[in-house]
């Protein structure tokens, strides 16, 4: 795999240069972030400690047949006990930027409903303070999949729009307590994805779908998921404007959303296929973008759904639009997408309105796109950033933009040795930032990069079969230990900031 990499590496470099050579010519702006990602379901364990509500991931992962190994992340990494230590581990690296989600049922266990759990506030301002000593800027999601599950119980989670306003609450009592210390806030991580995944396929909570999307039949794939959505960009509207009406001024932070880019490849040069292409990102990326940029739905949408799609109504368009400081943008991979309205695709693959009427895959006559590695999903095709990011650029008018993650999955492996020497991470993360710059030199506006991940950590339904972090852990002791990525990674930022 190695080799392989190796030799496709030197074949699709769109520029001889090395990376250093790229970074001696080109200096990233001032105060550019150098983080290192995780989200709270993934990382903190503790889940009934100290007051925390379940969340509907602790119902879901309890539920047998749920998670491929039956695993779940009731201790996960710890982090609940061990952020000094990971604070370090921080410090250690040289990163500027740490980024977090808060666990909505650690600081409200019941949702709206109850009281704030104060244990919980401490938590996070422990964790805050802790960065703040050594210099690591706090980045923070206020939803990363996991939500209370009372609000799932009593009124359906993110299909009722009574959420919307629950959100806004929720997001509130963060601003209040953390905004002082807290300057870059993300409303949401990939509610693309989590909508997709949680409605249409059924594979996370609460496990809405019905055939033939997934193998159950409670739900309603057809509509649900642009339900979900429209009540989730909604809420992030909300939440935007108790921090632009009550905090921002005063806290001068930012606020923005994170959403799942993947590059979408035009199969053939066909106008019908590039057409395709575009969809793809329309029911997609631009599916949240649109309405919080633009105040409205990309217009193929509209076309295709019809009555599917739900309607912003004049005064949500007016609290809509301008709604974020910079774009989130999670990119790990690159699919090929093929037209099926103007030409007919193979039978039994040809995607539905819902999705746009374009087929994606990681193939094309049999070939992947870029190099298949260790995860499903997760083809290494580094050209896909710089791609992405232009994309980003051009149809949001240059907003800033900042790589919330980018990471490479191994297999898990009993022999601590092997998994530590991760040369294909560093060679997947060298690629992706060559690219990035590439683009950046361009004059993409980008702000940060946060790597996926600091920790080895519970990889939702494919539980602790896989490894994301620059450091390992042993899941029986905790203990972590640095792969041959952290050193790499720490070796880049210090000669980035002696460079400059
Ligand atoms: C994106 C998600 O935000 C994160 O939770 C997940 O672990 C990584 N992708 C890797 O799959």
């Amino acid at each position: 795999f190695l080799l392989v990499l190796i030799f496709v590496r030197h074949c699709v470099s769109s520029h001889p240069e090395t990376l250093q050579e790229s970074l001696d010519h080109f200096s990233l702006p001032d105060n550019f972030l150098f983080g290192m990602a995780s989200s709270s379901y993934q990382f903190e364990g503790s889940y009934l400690s100290d007051g925390k509500g379940l969340s509907n991931w602790d119902i879901h992962t309890h539920t047998p047949g749920k998670i491929i190994d039956g695993s779940n992340g009731d201790i996960a990494a710890d982090q609940y006990h061990l952020y000094p230590e990971d604070t370090d581990l921080m410090d250690s690296l040289g990163v500027s930027s740490y980024r977090f989600s808060i666990s909505w049922a650690r600081i409200l266990p019941r949702g709206r409903f109850g009281d704030i759990n104060k244990v919980g506030i401490s938590y996070y301002n422990k964790l805050i303070d802790s960065l703040l000593l050594k210099g690591i800027q706090p980045f923070v999601t206020l939803v990363h999949y996991d939500i209370p599950e009372e609000l799932e119980e009593r009124y359906g989670g993110w299909l009722s729009p009574r959420c919307q306003e629950d959100f806004g609450y929720y997001a509130d009592i963060c601003f209040k307590n953390f905004g002082d210390r807290v300057k870059y806030w993300t409303t949401f991580n990939e509610p693309n994805i989590q909508t997709i995944k949680s409605y249409r396929s059924g594979e996370y909570p609460p496990c809405r779908c019905s055939s033939p999307f997934g193998n159950c039949t409670h739900g309603d794939s057809e509509k649900e998921p642009f339900i979900a959505a429209h009540n989730m960009i909604l809420a992030h509207a909300t939440a935007v404007d108790v921090y632009r009406t009550k905090y921002q001024k005063e806290q001068g932070g930012s606020i923005g959303i994170v959403l799942d880019c993947i590059w979408f490849e035009q199969i053939s040069n066909s106008t019908a296929d590039k057409l395709a292409a575009d969809r793809a990102q329309d029911f997609f990326l631009n599916w949240f973008l649109d309405p919080i940029i633009f105040g409205n739905y990309p217009a193929e949408m509209s076309k295709i759904l019809g009555s599917t799609l739900p309607k912003f109504s004049s005064n949500d368009k007016e609290k809509l639009k301008n709604g974020l400081d910079f774009i989130g943008i999670n990119h790990y991979t690159s699919e090929y997408v093929q037209d099926c309205i103007f030409s007919v695709c193979e039978p039994g693959t040809g995607a539905s309105r819902t999705e746009g009427l374009a087929r994606r895959s990681q193939e094309k006559d049999g070939a992947p796109i870029g190099i298949p590695t260790d995860v499903d999903w997760l083809h290494f095709y580094p050209q896909g950033m710089e791609k992405m990011v232009t994309y980003i650029k051009k149809r949001y008018n240059n907003k800033p933009m900042i790589i919330t993650e980018n990471g490479y999955g191994q297999l898990n492996n009993p022999n601590l040795t092997i998994v530590c020497h991760d040369i294909e991470r560093v060679e997947f993360m060298s690629s992706y930032w060559d690219s990035l710059l590439s683009a950046m030199e361009k004059g993409a506006d980008v702000r940060g990069y946060f790597s996926w991940s600091l920790l080895d950590n519970f990889e939702w339904t494919y539980g602790y079969t896989q490894r994301y972090g620059l450091y390992h852990v042993d899941f029986t002791t905790l203990k972590r230990t640095p792969k041959l990525s952290a050193t790499w990674f720490k070796e880049f930022i210090a000669r980035y900031k002696v460079d400059k």
